[in-house]
């Protein structure tokens, strides 16, 4: 695998703390060498030479450290540890054997080792190494693995003769797959360290990806599965504790592991009836493991730089500056306001979980063209599609194809740093996710509103107290990802008299699952229906660490409609159109949104996609849960012809979900809705709409226009300001 790292890099323990608390940086080098950390504060991350440009506030004075680095290593790959398998006598014959499962044939790859002994697979069957008197032998039965078909492999060793069996076995046929040798001086591990998906405990290597079930350790030689088997040594269970990270041997001698990666759990198994689709139902029908050469949890590194956030900093979103010889990088993080206050009437949510499941998305664009942009706009020149290394994101695949499920934020993003280019956009920037949404960020900075930011991480631990002390919560321009934590706080902030304005598209609409012993994990399955990267396989639709069924909200029948008025249905290419008014904008109940609007055209330019309505596009349904007393204030138009129809809105080549044309859903649409108590939500349906804030058109530069003027409108009458 390419192994290229950057110049300098690093991760936080958190994306976000508050004045007193510390925050630990882990960085490294390419090479050993000094290197400056400093801190900024981040106004607007798009290096957009037609948009306000990269804007930092040198915050040195507060901190600015010169220090000695050195590369840290990564450790791709999740695998099983057992610390000391069972003893037993050196001369005693012995059965290793494992259920095999695998999609990518000819992987070569450990599916157990014990010891100097290894079974796995490659391109010619399954094999065995160990060694000898003589040195090391290696046999192989010259039979791959069926794909996507479970196998029993098996490893026989008898010391005192010196015989050797390797064989495998595809679950429902009878044809014994089998090749032996005759091994000198045969000495076989006792109490070593066991492995799955893996081998040397030292330095893990030749990761498996496929799944594993029921590894076991016999006492004997067995030449027939279906005779009497021989006693059990060690017997490995993978449905006890699915959820955790732990592994748990049912032998005699209680040899029990841990996983290192968080590999898959919760997975179907050789032995799965079908009868329950979800694991805590029937956990041994999902014994299997599935592990991946590409899954990263934590990367473990040493921590550099512990700062402690000044009791008088204001909350915000903030970043280390690194700089050495060779490069530099801003790691991001953002500070809440004391638990205290004071407060600001405006809180900006950051799209966190968002952020963390698009984290290193390699899409194959950075092509030349991509880069020849981001080097002329001084953008961040470290593109995930160059440095595997860092793991890839929730909308990648793993070597055998299955979706990536798990997403660290221990490790370093490339995609989520000011001035990361997610597209060479033809009429814009190209910004998404964390850069994106410092559009906003300096929208309110220079229209002097006054803001704090919490995070969704934050929001999911703390509850809807979080937003109590608050007029006003903004999202970024795609929460797309939500607990029920976070979707509750949201909830009940709105029905409690809160004001949302919910500033994106596509949002809340994948449900993702976490737990308190992994706080820096998300898990999601992409389950049945929606726009999917990947689809999880059937009977796996239920979360390793919650148990939970994951998928789309709407499929948890809490479609975003209920919390915002829209949800997701229609989506094209990063391009945008425009919206026009509707009758109900000029009503003089909602017309105040619009004061100082001439014309029915809103948002047709835009540093996103060059439209406030695109990319991904909302729209109300009562039928969905948008309120009875929702307003549609403006709908998108035209949409470019990348643009389709989202597949859960279509029921067949005919028929839609809502019985309205195919192609008239392909829309966003500008909601507003008071709540019973007080509260309302304001929703404009548009990834692209926070991106037009701006405006780039040479007699109107700067943050002006409708977009800017509707959403200021807005903002200031929610805070209370007008
Ligand atoms: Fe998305």
């Amino acid at each position: 695998m390419n192994q290229a790292v950057l110049p300098i890099t690093g991760y936080l323990d958190r994306f976000s703390a508050r004045p007193g608390e510390d925050v630990v940086a882990r960085i490294s080098l390419g090479t050993v060498g000094p290197y400056r950390v400093r801190l900024v504060r981040v106004i607007c991350g798009d290096p957009n030479p037609d948009g306000p440009g990269m804007q930092f506030q040198d915050l040195s004075a507060r901190l600015d450290r010169t220090l000695q680095g050195r590369p840290q290593p990564i450790h791709l790959g999740s695998y099983g540890l057992v610390p000391k398998g069972p003893a037993r006598s050196f001369m005693a014959s012995c059965t290793w054997t494992v259920l095999v499962w695998t999609a990518h044939v000819g992987g070569a790859a450990t599916l157990l080792s014990d010891g100097h002994l290894r079974i796995g697979s490659d391109s010619a069957g399954v094999f065995a190494e160990l060694a000898g008197s003589n040195g090391p032998v290696r046999i192989n039965t010259d039979v791959p693995l069926r794909p996507r078909q479970w196998h029993r492999v098996w490893l026989s060793a008898d010391p005192s003769t010196g015989q050797l069996v390797i064989g495998q076995q595809a679950a429902g046929s009878p044809d014994i797959v089998q090749a032996s040798d005759q091994l000198d001086g045969l000495r076989l591990p006792s109490a070593a360290p066991v492995m799955f998906a893996a081998d040397t405990p030292s330095a893990p290597r030749h990761h498996f990806t496929g799944k594993l079930e029921a590894p076991a350790i016999l006492a004997g030689f067995v030449t027939d599965w279906s005779a009497p088997l021989p006693p059990v040594l060690a017997a490995w269970d993978f449905s006890i504790g699915i959820p955790t990270q732990v592994i748990t041997d049912t032998g005699p001698n209680a040899c029990h592991g841990h996983l290192v990666n968080i590999p898959n759990r919760g997975m179907v198994g050789a032995g799965w009836t079908g009868k329950e689709m979800c694991w805590r139902h029937k956990p041994q029908d999902y014994a299997a493991i599935q592990f991946h050469d590409g899954d990263l949890d934590d990367c473990g590194w040493a921590a550099d730089l512990t700062w402690t956030v000044p009791p008088d900093m204001p909350s915000g979103a903030y970043a280390l500056h690194l700089t050495c010889n060779e490069g530099q990088d801003h790691i991001p993080f953002y500070v809440l306001p004391n638990r205290t206050g004071p407060f600001a009437s405006v809180v900006f949510l950051a799209s966190t979980f968002t952020y963390q499941a698009y984290a290193n998305h390699a899409r194959g664009n950075a092509d030349a063209a991509y880069k020849a942009r981001a080097t002329a706009w001084g953008a961040s020149p470290y593109n995930p599609d160059d440095y595997p290394i860092y793991g890839r994101s929730t909308y990648n695949r793993h070597a055998d194809n299955s979706g990536i499920s798990i997403s660290s934020r221990r490790r370093p993003i490339l995609t989520m740093r000011p001035g990361f280019l997610t597209f060479d956009d033809a009429r814009g920037s190209g910004l998404r996710h964390y850069p994106a949404d410092t559009h906003l960020l300096a929208w309110l900075e220079a229209k002097g509103i006054p803001f704090d930011v919490i995070t969704d991480e934050d929001l999911d631990n703390e509850g809807p107290a979080l937003l109590a002390p608050y007029r006003v919560v903004l999202t970024g321009s795609h929460p797309e990802y939500h607990t029920p934590g976070t979707l509750d706080a949201l909830q009940r902030y709105t029905d409690n008299g809160g004001k949302l304005a919910y500033l994106g598209g596509n949002g809340f609409y994948w449900r993702v699952a976490r737990v308190p012993e992994l706080p820096h994990i998300i898990e999601l399955r992409r389950a049945e229906g929606g726009i999917r990267a990947w689809q999880a396989e059937p009977g796996e639709y239920y979360h390793q660490l919650d148990g939970q069924y994951g998928g789309l909200w709407r499929r948890n029948r809490r479609p975003p409609q209920m919390l915002a008025g829209v949800g997701f249905s229609g989506q094209g290419k990063f391009e945008g159109t425009y919206y026009r008014r509707l009758p109900a904008s000029y009503d003089p109940n909602y017309a105040w949104m619009f004061a100082g609007i001439d014309g029915e055209i809103i948002g047709d330019y835009g540093l996103s996609g060059g439209g406030a309505a695109g990319f991904e596009l909302d729209r109300a349904d009562p039928v969905l849960g948008t309120p009875t007393n929702a307003v549609i204030l403006a709908r998108s138009e035209n949409p470019p012809a990348s643009f389709v129809t989202v597949p859960e809105e279509l029921l067949s080549h005919l028929h839609t979900v809502s019985g309205e044309e195919a192609d008239a859903l392909m829309r966003g649409e500008i909601v507003y809705f008071d709540t019973e108590s007080g509260g309302a939500v304001f929703a404009v349906g548009s990834i692209t709409f926070c991106g037009s804030l701006w405006n780039p058109a040479p007699a109107n530069r700067g943050f002006n226009g409708p977009v800017s003027c509707l959403l200021e409108n807005v903002v200031r009458k929610f805070a209370g300001q007008t």
